[in-house]
């Protein structure tokens, strides 16, 4: 028998380079298809990648965040398996994050539980690294639950900070990293 495609929606709110290595790394795979681009901003520049992918997208409303049963029906009707956050920078409502439960994963440029939380994102992270002169930092890619950055890690890859990196080549490198790991884990979990 015929094993049922894999349907993802992925969830960013950046330029969305992180997609863009999602998108290209199933490009040809029969098994997974990304079917929806989610954004909460009409300007993200993950909505151009999605019109050169060929892939459907969907801005957020205000309705949608005021309801989370209008946000979790958007995502149903799509009948998604796995809810991919990539850069996605707005709290996902607890009502979907229960709805969808081990079934949204985010990456986050640091590694948890140290450098996370609210008001830990992006360019926050890594210059609160090299504020601390931490030895080094990498990723922690992690299932969401109604927490920021709290639910249970599903892989951590960590790589050196040298000493005369300032916070933008630490976001270079960790970026790099991301894009290397991000597909190759959501692989993974699609076949367990
Ligand atoms: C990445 O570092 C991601 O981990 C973080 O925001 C950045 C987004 O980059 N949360 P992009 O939009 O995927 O290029």
């Amino acid at each position: 028998m015929k094993k049922k495609t894999k349907r993802i929606a992925i969830f960013a709110s950046g330029g969305g380079s992180n997609a863009e290595a999602i998108l290209q790394y199933f490009d040809q795979r029969q098994d997974v298809a990304i079917v929806l681009i989610c954004t909460n901003k009409s300007t993200a520049g993950v909505l151009d990648r999605a019109e050169r992918h060929g892939i459907a997208t969907h801005i957020f409303s205000k309705a949608e965040y005021t309801s989370s049963q209008a946000l979790i029906e958007t995502i149903e009707a799509q009948a998604i398996d796995l809810v991919v956050l990539a850069g996605y920078l707005k709290l996902i409502p607890a009502d979907f994050t229960r709805h969808f439960s081990k079934r949204i994963i985010n990456i986050h440029p640091g590694l948890l539980p140290e450098f996370g939380g609210k008001g830990m994102y992006g360019m926050h992270v890594h210059e609160a690294v090299i504020a601390q002169q931490a030895p080094c930092s990498g990723i922690t890619i992690h299932y969401v639950d109604d927490e920021y950055d709290h639910g249970a890690t599903i892989f951590q890859h960590a790589i050196p900070v040298q000493s005369d990196w300032a916070a933008k080549d630490l976001a270079k490198a960790v970026l790099a990293v991301e894009h290397a790991w991000y597909p190759r884990v959501l692989d993974g979990v699609l076949k367990t």
